[in-house]
């Protein structure tokens, strides 16, 4: 039942039922290095190379070279500046945002590629040793006119280098998809093609046949005339071949492969809620062709949904649609199809792309529905996936998801179902997420905001560590019980042998922890002693979001209210004030833990205010006077 997502707007309404579409777990990375910038910096772009202890940020008029070792970040400055000429012009054109902010870092052959809006005449440099470099002559291919990146901070640009080549998309009122940098010819997409595109992301599908390779783009079209009642975004990818060279005399300078088709985050024949991409990853296994699209998108209101697409099937779609407003007869080949063609059939396959590149087929998700709908007051920003060997060594997606509120979730898609496993706050100022680079050789995950980067392991097992049903219920596949040395341990290539306990499908948690580990210990009761005219609250510290609290005097239940952090018991008129042994407990897959319990008596006299230390954090059992 996709229809409305049912939002837990205020928690009480959320009593009833617990959903899983929430973060099981709230958590801070224990050891996460964090580098925090002045405000004005506005770091827009993150590069990163897999195995590197370094991330390359841009900023405003910098670059930044952030070097993680040990437990240190050392920052490098390399100052990139705007030009004198076109900071001179743009003072005297007054269009503001006369400042170069790096919007591009990009890695092509050997050189490190940095491109900024230099005060509205964008410009790249390359970086070599922490200084900076004019490109010389003959590198850039970019066509008459265009530059890589846009000459405003607000318009995105995305690029992938590929090869020897960087292919780039630029956003806004002249939106473009170009090969814009490196040996290859330089190629564009003409304007007729893409109305005010807004870019998300780009990625490489190869083929066994290299010169099969596809390089696809994805993006909104806004809808710029759109009344306020009307939706405006529209989710598109854009298709080129690697091997398109443009075609003369036709599409000279521009894509001769060029195709692009609708991608929907919904089901068929049901109103779509979620129509505006905020960013795209494709996972590829090493050495596979199969691959996976995640995308992000969101909805008017800001709520967010995640939906993924078999790049096989988004391709052979391709090969088999009909042309949009295509009548009579096909040209063979097939125009838009990945081959060097030969010079006879050229130019009708050319010139049918030229008026025809939109495609009629419907890109829908797997399974034909969202994977899930993100059901807490926060939307994705960013996503990134990570292919995981489980203790079994049997492979899983996980996702990392960047939030507008500058969180992370962790996410599990496993076969039976998707599980939020965390979201992990490690920013100290709440921004939206902007980029994400995980590494999987040194198994980092990159994330930066506007003013902050950090790095976080992906592997955190210690935070599950208490005990055996901790670590299992938790679902993270990068983590198992050891029973023998009673930790919550990562898994490796080395103990694949020996297995250790995780459970990320089936719910048989209890049976596979019983053996491994006695009896929980029970909470310590603390006491309360107040007054009988007080009303008291008793908190119960939720760990488990996706777990079902209770409150339970002599096997009578106590409704409790859910805040964020504590499902609380509070006496008040409606529920009068009675003595007693309180518990709470919290049940999740047939595992049941005491979390806390209280012995509450009452007297006469001055009322007691109690600070109470439970599992780390400071909760206060809070009372209340009677009128
Ligand atoms: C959701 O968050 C926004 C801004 O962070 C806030 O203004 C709004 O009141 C929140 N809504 C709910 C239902 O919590
Ligand atoms: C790039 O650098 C590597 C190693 O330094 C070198 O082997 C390779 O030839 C270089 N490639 C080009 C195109 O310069
Ligand atoms: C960069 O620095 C390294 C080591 O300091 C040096 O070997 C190399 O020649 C330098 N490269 C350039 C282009 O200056
Ligand atoms: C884009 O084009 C529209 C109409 O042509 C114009 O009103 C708007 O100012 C342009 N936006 C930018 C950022 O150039
Ligand atoms: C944009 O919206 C206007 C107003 O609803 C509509 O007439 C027009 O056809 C739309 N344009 C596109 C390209 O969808
Ligand atoms: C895990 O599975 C992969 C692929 O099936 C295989 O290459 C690898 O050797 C396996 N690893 C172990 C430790 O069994």
């Amino acid at each position: 039942m996709m229809g409305l997502p049912h939002f837990c707007l205020f928690a009480l309404f959320c009593l009833g039922g617990v959903s899983q579409n929430v973060p099981r777990l709230k958590l801070i990375p224990k050891d996460a290095m964090i580098q925090t910038f002045n405000q004005k910096e506005r770091l827009m772009a993150m590069f990163h190379e897999a195995g590197s202890p370094q991330v390359v940020v841009g900023g405003r008029g910098t670059v930044w070279i952030l070097t993680f070792v040990g437990s240190e970040i050392t920052p490098t400055q390399v100052p990139v500046r705007v030009e004198e000429k076109a900071e001179k012009d743009c003072k005297k054109a007054a269009k503001g945002h006369c400042d170069n902010f790096i919007q591009l870092i990009e890695r092509v052959e050997n050189n490190t590629l940095v491109c900024g809006t230099n005060a509205g005449f964008p410009k790249c440099w390359i970086l070599v040793n922490s200084t900076l470099q004019k490109t010389s002559q003959g590198q850039f291919v970019t066509v008459q006119g265009d530059s890589i990146v846009s000459g405003s901070p607000s318009q995105n640009a995305v690029s992938i280098a590929i090869e020897d080549s960087l292919y780039s998309a630029l956003s806004g009122n002249k939106s473009s998809i170009q090969r814009s940098y490196g040996r290859k010819k330089g190629i564009k997409t003409r304007e007729s093609w893409l109305s005010h595109a807004e870019f998300a992301g780009a990625a490489l599908f190869p083929h066994e046949d290299r010169k099969e390779d596809e390089i696809f783009f994805f993006y909104n079209e806004v809808n710029q005339s759109a009344g306020l009642d009307e939706e405006p975004y529209k989710t598109w990818l854009g298709r080129v071949c690697k091997v398109d060279q443009g075609e003369k005399p036709v599409l000279a300078d521009s894509w001769s492969t060029f195709l692009k088709a609708r991608l929907v985050c919904g089901r068929p024949h049901e109103p779509t809620l979620f129509h505006q991409l905020q960013d795209a990853f494709v996972l590829r296994e090493a050495g596979q062709t199969k691959a996976v699209l995640y995308g992000v998108f969101s909805s008017p209101w800001g709520s967010s949904a995640v939906c993924s697409y078999s790049m096989k099937e988004i391709s052979s779609n391709l090969e088999k649609s009909k042309f949009k407003d295509a009548t009579g007869s096909i040209p063979h080949p097939r125009p838009g199809t990945c081959v060097v063609p030969d010079s006879s059939s050229v130019s009708r396959m050319v010139t049918f792309i030229k008026d025809h590149p939109e495609l009629e087929t419907v890109i829908y998700p797997d399974e034909k529905q969202p994977l899930y709908v993100l059901q807490t007051n926060d939307s994705y920003t960013q996503v990134v996936v990570d292919k995981v060997r489980d203790a079994s060594n049997v492979s899983h997606d996980v996702l990392f998801l960047g939030t507008a509120k500058g969180k992370i979730h962790k996410v599990l898609r496993s076969k039976e179902r998707t599980v939020i496993i965390a979201e992990i706050s490690p920013f100290k100022n709440e921004a939206p997420v902007r980029n994400m680079i995980l590494d999987a050789t040194t198994g980092h995950l990159y994330v930066s905001t506007e003013f902050e980067v950090t790095r976080l392991p992906l592997k955190d097992c210690s935070q599950y560590n208490e005990n055996c049903w901790r670590c299992i219920l938790a679902r993270d596949p990068y983590c198992g019980w050891d029973a023998a040395g009673k930790s919550c341990s990562a898994v490796s290539q080395e103990n694949h042998a020996n297995r250790l306990i995780q459970s990320l499908d089936a719910p048989s948690t209890t049976q596979a922890c019983k053996t491994a580990e006695g009896k929980l210990a029970q909470a310590a009761i603390k006491k309360v002693n107040v007054d009988r005219t007080a009303y008291v609250y008793l908190p119960c510290p939720l760990r488990s979001h996706h777990a079902t609290y209770s409150w339970v005097k002599d096997s009578k239940v106590y409704p409790c209210s859910m805040e964020d952090q504590s499902c609380t018991l509070r006496f008040g008129q409606d529920l009068p004030m009675d003595e007693g042994v309180f518990k709470c407990t919290a049940r999740e897959e047939g595992y049941k833990e005491e979390i806390t319990a209280f012995e509450v008596s009452l007297s006469s006299g001055r009322i007691l205010e109690l600070a109470l230390r439970a599992s780390g954090a400071v909760l206060l059992a809070i009372t209340i006077l009677l009128l």
